[in-house]
């Protein structure tokens, strides 16, 4: 099965980034815009791995405190848009975390530098206007195991299990 590792995002934040995405495509972008249910950040991509409870097992050795996100401006790789992130300590920290305790029970993931994102639009088309993207915080009490499938109509993604933050 196909995993990684994410944040999920609240109603709040995720009612913002639709609201972006309605101003791209009101304004004639484009392309595959991500549903709303699917929204999330990605803290590590594992890919194709067998095992979901070794990566819960590792997991679970995460701790993190309750830790705020903020929305911050749009961007894009080519042609995927996403929304980003205030510079976030503890963010980093906890991508850090995950990526380690991935790397010390042996399971193989992406490598490739963190930087957080919340993809909103891929195979974009059109020129991409201004877009202004509404205030939106959330607290993060909680990281998510995904697995990710291909649906009839799109990528299916489902929650395996969670650490959630200590309480402080
Ligand atoms: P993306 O949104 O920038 O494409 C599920 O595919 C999640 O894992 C997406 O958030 C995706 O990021 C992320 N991801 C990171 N590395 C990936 C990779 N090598 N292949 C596919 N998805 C990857």
């Amino acid at each position: 099965m196909r995993l990684f590792i994410a944040i999920l995002l609240s109603d709040g934040m995720r009612a913002a980034l639709t609201d972006a995405q309605n101003g791209m495509f009101d304004r004639g972008v484009r392309g595959n815009f991500t549903p709303e249910e699917n929204m999330h950040l990605t803290l590590a991509f594992i890919g194709e791995y067998p095992d979901a409870q070794r990566v819960l097992d590792a997991l679970s050795s995460v701790s993190f405190t309750p830790f705020e996100l903020r929305l911050d401006g749009i961007g894009c790789f080519g042609d995927l848009w996403w929304a980003g992130l205030t510079e976030s300590a503890a963010l980093a920290a906890v991508a850090r975390r995950v990526r380690r305790a991935l790397a010390e029970a042996g399971i193989p993931f992406d490598k490739k530098r963190f930087s957080p994102h919340i993809t909103l639009l891929r195979r974009a088309s059109g020129k991409m206007p201004g877009i202004a993207l509404r205030q939106a915080s959330m607290t993060v009490r909680a990281v998510s195991l995904m697995r990710s499938e291909r649906g009839r109509s799109g990528m299916l993604y489902t929650e395996l299990g969670t650490v959630e933050a200590e309480e402080e």
